[in-house]
């Protein structure tokens, strides 16, 4: 990946840490509840779409001895993660998420704001691969950006979105960005139920929507 390459066309890497948080909002507690879904003392966790490495850490933090790979295309974001010290001994790959991942099997797979990047196939795909990978007890954590059911709600949760973005800092031209950014990408989003529904036909035996706040979803499967 060239240096060119940025996030939903509104920021480079640099500014994705700073940036991230005024245009999700409830970013804190999304990642504090993949978290909490963690199976207890997982010893190989795989996240697809690490980035800049915000919720590696937090696996860090609180399993320092558990084997985490992270994955994700932008080898600029891979560059943030791997220098800071926290995240020493990750290991980061720099491919795309659907590509073949490291053999062997995990105790998590865990992915955030990552897998509406590719299409709803390839989301089916990456689920039902994660079923077979996926130890005894193991979880599939997906946090993501979703579709509402009905137009009125999208409509609404649009208006509280952009008021909660300008509130959290954002540029104009960010706000923008993203407002064009979700009306190009709608069309291949998914509401969460269609997502928990599906993990259980990929192969999961149960799966649950523990958060949602406005666009933003968290759905964990459990082998
Ligand atoms: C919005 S960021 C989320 C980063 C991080 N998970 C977080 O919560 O801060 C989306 C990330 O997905 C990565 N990404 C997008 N499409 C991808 C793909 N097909 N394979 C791997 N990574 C991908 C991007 O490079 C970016 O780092």
């Amino acid at each position: 990946m060239d240096k060119t390459h940025n996030v939903h066309g509104v920021m480079d890497a640099e500014q994705y840490d700073h940036l991230i948080r005024s245009i999700v909002p409830c970013q804190p507690l999304l990642l504090s509840t993949i978290i909490n879904y963690l199976p207890k003392n997982p010893k190989k966790v795989l996240e697809l779409g690490c980035g800049t490495g915000i919720l590696t850490r937090m696996i860090r933090e609180i399993y320092p001895d558990a084997e985490i790979i992270g994955i994700d295309l932008s080898a600029e974001m891979l560059n943030l993660a791997s220098e800071q010290s926290e995240l020493k001994g990750v290991r980061f790959l720099a491919q795309d998420l659907r590509e073949a991942w490291p053999e062997g099997f995990y105790d998590a797979i865990v992915t955030s704001l990552c897998l509406h990047h590719v299409p709803k196939e390839d989301r089916v795909m990456v689920a039902q691969r994660a079923a077979r990978v996926l130890s005894p007890g193991g979880r599939f954590i997906c946090g993501d950006v979703y579709r509402a059911r009905h137009d009125w709600e999208e409509e609404m949760q649009r208006e509280i979105w952009f008021g909660g973005m300008r509130h959290g800092g954002a540029s104009e031209a960010v706000v923008q960005g993203m407002i064009a950014q979700r009306e190009k990408h709608l069309p291949t989003f998914t509401t969460v139920s269609w997502f928990r529904d599906m993990l259980v036909e990929a192969g999961f035996s149960r799966a649950t929507v523990p958060f949602t706040s406005g666009f933003v979803g968290l759905v964990v499967g459990f082998v």
